[in-house]
């Protein structure tokens, strides 16, 4: 149930690798949104209390406002979440804040979120060289392309190695292609101009959302008399 033989231009069932071609019936979208989002959970970045923060308690300031609304914008569009943001800037600004009421509020809303790190995004598909591994490369890359929210956190390049760098602009490239059906939220305290020339030209492109969030460090902010 849910499948569909693929057939070519004369109505003949297409093979593939000596097997009938199948494909996933579009009537299933829902399903597979709900087996992303269960396989999903399994390597967000997120602790319990993290899964709480939402929009609501972003304290929204005259200096960050414009990013808070681009985030808003792109996380509750009237379709579905899609768009590419960078929030780059000092650290303290909000930026892993805002990347995770992104997550959360998508994923309430039944749309699969993730969040991670960029290190512990490479560190799982890494993993899935190892004998032991419980699922594939190509599963696991085949996971985070396709997830409706997809936010790294922590981009930097200083120290990636080859295959590193490789992944990144790959799976950046893969998310800008399906900028219109899917959200891409990159967090970094680099600048834009600082990363290899792929990623700072998918960065600049105009379809890129890059809001302003300001300079207040509110981890000073909070811990002032
Ligand atoms: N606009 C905001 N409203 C409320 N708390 C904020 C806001 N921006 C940041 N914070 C809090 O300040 C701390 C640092 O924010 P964070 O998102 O980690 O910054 P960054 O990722 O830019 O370094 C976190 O505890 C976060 O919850
Ligand atoms: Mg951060």
């Amino acid at each position: 149930m849910g499948w569909l033989a693929v057939v070519n231009e004369y109505g003949f069932q297409r093979m593939k690798d000596g097997k009938p071609e199948i494909r996933r019936c579009p009537c299933q979208s829902g399903a597979d949104e709900k087996l992303i989002a269960a396989r999903l959970r399994n390597i967000d970045g997120l602790t319990d209390a993290e899964r709480q923060v939402e929009f609501l308690w972003f304290n929204v300031t005259p200096d960050n406002r414009d990013g808070f609304q681009a985030v808003v914008a792109a996380t509750q569009d009237m379709r579905r979440p899609h768009g590419f943001v960078v929030l780059s800037g000092p650290p303290g600004i909000g930026k892993t804040m805002l990347s995770m009421c992104a997550v959360n509020d998508a994923r309430s809303r039944g749309y699969a979120s993730v969040y991670m790190t960029a290190k512990d995004l490479l560190d799982h598909l890494r993993a899935s060289f190892a004998p032991d591994a419980n699922t594939t490369y190509d599963a696991r890359w085949e996971l985070i392309t396709k997830a409706s929210v997809l936010a790294i956190d922590e981009l930097s390049l200083t120290a990636a190695k080859p295959w590193a760098i490789e992944q990144l602009e790959e799976l950046i490239g893969i998310r800008y292609r399906r900028i219109g059906d899917m959200l891409t939220i990159i967090a970094t305290n680099h600048p834009i101009d600082s990363f290899t020339p792929k990623l700072t030209s998918r960065f600049s492109d105009r379809l890129v959302v890059r809001p302003n969030l300001g300079t207040l460090d509110f981890r000073k902010w909070r811990s002032q008399p």
